[in-house]
């Protein structure tokens, strides 16, 4: 008989790195010549960036961010090993990693066989040392699904919702690290290797009109300025309520034990125009968060497509799928943190539905 679980947990590209490095995206901020100097002063920042920021620059606050994640990823995966998923479904972004100028579907189902993913293809593109002190080269096996996948994709089409579909991953690219994370972050004392269930990945356009325009990343505020050619906006927030409702209906009409989860942090600083890419949305984040908590999918129904890229929220388009998913089971929060940070890119989010 179908049940699920619903969990929400980050994929943090950080995490895999060094306490020394974590804090690399602020850095990186710093150096643009283009963001008023008395903003780039940390005298000037709030109490707790301050904190944060410390003696070392944040390395001292990456240990405990670290310590905070870990608590939240362990809980997470007690989860799920007591709910013993046939499958985990997992809501991630493309960063312009499968996606890019040939085509930017709105949702795409990778109904892949088994892959062999590596696990730290970006932190060698951000010229970060793994936190395990592994070879740069290290891999594992991330288990498909591909028949479930299919089927998923034809009733979620059936029921109204248009969804694309992959069978092959594109070539020369390293796999979308939203899906990779989550399989490492799962199982991180084992980076991922020992993980025992399959993923099927539903890559969600979180980017939006910043996917191509920025890359899927941080973009200087010289071209900001300037003026971007932006690309169309991704599918609103209602739109991933929706998909999330048609994926739950599908998997409860079948007879597997599926764990969905949504895969993102909150409120990026790096998006965050309107706080100079320096910290992230955190008061908007917390009226959502307290929202979620309360169980009030009205707040979250309201959210626009705006009000999500200014805030920098981009890659919560993937909890609007699970929250959506969440309403039409009728299930129930269980547990959930909020973890905030100043310096450290994003805030992050755990959660049990059951
Ligand atoms: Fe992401």
């Amino acid at each position: 008989m179908a049940d699920v679980l619903g969990l929400g947990i980050t994929h943090f590209p950080m995490l895999a790195g060094a306490d020394t490095h974590m804090a690399n995206l602020l850095k990186t901020t710093l150096k643009d010549p283009d963001i008023p100097a008395d903003r780039k002063d940390p005298r000037n920042w709030s109490v707790m960036a301050q904190r944060e920021w410390g003696d070392d620059q944040g390395t001292t606050a990456a240990g405990e961010h670290r310590a905070r994640l870990l608590a939240g990823l362990s809980r997470c995966r007690e989860a799920l090993d007591e709910f013993r998923p046939d499958v985990v479904v997992v809501w991630g972004d493309d960063q312009y990693e499968n996606f890019r100028e040939e085509v930017i579907p709105s949702f795409c189902v990778l109904a892949y066989d088994d892959t062999e993913v590596e696990a730290f293809a970006v932190l060698e593109k951000l010229r970060v040392p793994n936190a395990w002190g592994l070879p740069t080269d290290t891999s594992f096996r991330m288990r498909g699904l591909p028949n479930f996948a299919k089927q998923l994709t034809a009733d979620v089409l059936t029921s109204g919702v248009d969804i694309a579909y992959s069978y092959e991953q594109r070539k020369g690219v390293h796999f979308p690290h939203a899906f990779a994370n989550t399989q490492i972050f799962f199982d991180y004392e084992n980076v991922g290797r020992e993980f025992p269930y399959p993923i099927v990945p539903i890559a969600v356009n979180c980017y939006g009109e910043h996917v191509i325009a920025r890359h899927g990343g941080i973009a200087k505020f010289a071209d900001i300025q300037a003026g971007e050619r932006l690309d169309p906006p991704g599918p609103s927030p209602l739109r991933c309520y929706e998909l999330g409702r048609a994926v739950a209906r599908s998997v409860a009409a079948g007879n597997k034990r599926v764990a969905l989860v949504a895969s993102s942090s909150w409120s990026h600083a790096f998006l965050n125009d309107k706080h100079w890419h320096l910290r992230p949305d955190s008061e908007s984040d917390r009226r959502l968060y307290d929202a979620l908590v309360a169980g009030d999918h009205d707040t979250w129904r309201k959210v626009t497509t705006r009000e999500i890229i200014d805030s920098g929220q981009h890659e919560m388009l993937n909890w609007f799928c699970l929250l959506g998913a969440t309403q039409e089971l009728g299930l129930e929060l269980e547990w959930s943190d909020f973890v905030q940070t100043e310096i450290l890119n994003s805030n992050k989010v755990f959660a049990v539905y059951r």
